[in-house]
C-alpha cells in the first residue's frame, strides 16, 4: 500500500474554510487517475474532525493530527483514540516534529500514544526526523533509529499492519529544501534494516515508509518514486485540493 497523507495543521478555523476545502477536494478527488493501491489520508485540525468524517469524498480516509494514549478518563483537553475511531477515522499522526517542539512530546509519549492508537484499531503514521544540527553533525541515522525504536518498543509483531514511519527532517519541513534522493535512500535503508533486525525481514516489509517535508508535485521524482518511498506526507501543497491531487496522481 501507498499513502498521501494531507497534514492540514491548524490552517482553517473557521467551519466555511473547511467546507470550501472539502468542495475542492471533492472535484480534485473525481478528477484523478484511479488506482486502488494509493490511500488519501486527510487530518484536519481537533475540531474539525467530524465535519471532514461527514464530507470527505469516498474512498479518503480520515486522520487525526495527535491522539492521547489513554481512552477514557480525567485527562483534560486531550482526544481518546477510541473516540477517533468511533467518529470514523483511520489513522492519526504521532510525533510530528511540530509537537516535539512546541509541546515537548518526548520518545516515551510517543511511544505510549503510538501503543494506544493501534489498540483502538487505528493506522499510527509516526513522524521521525533530525534537526539541522544532527545532520550536520552526522548524527541524523542514530536520531532516527531512536526515534523509530523507541516508537515502536509497545506495538507487538501483530500490529505492524498499522504502522506507517514518515520521515521527516526537521529542517525541511515548512521550508523550501529538501535532501537528495541519494539522502532519502539512506534513511529508507536504516529504517528498514532495523525494522528487519526487530521483526524479521517478512513482518518488517508491511511497514510503509514515507517521506515529508516540503513535497510538491514538481518534486515527487526527487524525494518519493526515485527515493523509492511508499509515499509522502504533505503540509503546505495539501491545502490546494488541486496541487494535492497532481501529487497524488504522481504516485499512481
Ligand atoms: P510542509 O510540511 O510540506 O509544509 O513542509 C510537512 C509536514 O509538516 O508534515
Amino acid at each position: 500500500m501507498r499513502y498521501v497523507i494531507a497534514n492540514l495543521k491548524m490552517n482553517f478555523i473557521t467551519s466555511k474554510e473547511c467546507d470550501e476545502y472539502l468542495i475542492a477536494l471533492e472535484t480534485a478527488w473525481k478528477k484523478r487517475s484511479q488506482n486502488d493501491d494509493v490511500n488519501l489520508l486527510v487530518c484536519p485540525s481537533t475540531l474539525y474532525l467530524e465535519r471532514f468524517s461527514a464530507k470527505l469524498p469516498e474512498g479518503t480516509v480520515l486522520g487525526s493530527q495527535n491522539a492521547f494514549w489513554e481512552d477514557k478518563g480525567s485527562f483534560t483537553g486531550e482526544t481518546s483514540p477510541q473516540s477517533l475511531k468511533n467518529i470514523g477515522a483511520g489513522a492519526v499522526l504521532l510525533g510530528h516534529s511540530e509537537r516535539r517542539v512546541h509541546l515537548f512530546e518526548t520518545d516515551d509519549m510517543v511511544s505510549r500514544k503510538v501503543e494506544a492508537v493501534v489498540l483502538a484499531g487505528l493506522k499510527a503514521v509516526i513522524c521521525v526526523g533530525e534537526t539541522a544540527d544532527e545532520r550536520s553533525m552526522n548524527d541524523a541515522a542514530s536520531t532516527i533509529v531512536d526515534q523509530v525504536l523507541s516508537a515502536l518498543s509497545r506495538v507487538s509483531p501483530d500490529h505492524l499492519e498499522k504502522i506507517i514511519i514518515a520521515y521527516e527532517p526537521r529542517w525541511a519541513i515548512g521550508a523550501s529544501v529538501t535532501p537528495t534522493t541519494e539522502e532519502i535512500m539512506q534513511v529508507r535503508i536504516v529504517i528498514r534494516k532495523i525494522l528487519a533486525k526487530k521483526y524479521g525481514a517478512e513482518s518488517a516489509g508491511k511497514i510503509a515508509i514515507l517521506y515529508g517535508g516540503s513535497v510538491k508535485a514538481e518534486n515527487m521524482d526527487e524525494v518519493c518514486s526515485d527515493a523509492d518511498m511508499d509515499g509522502v506526507l504533505v503540509g503546505r501543497e495539501s491545502l490546494d485540493p488541486v496541487e494535492l491531487m497532481k501529487i497524488y496522481d504522481m504516485l499512481t
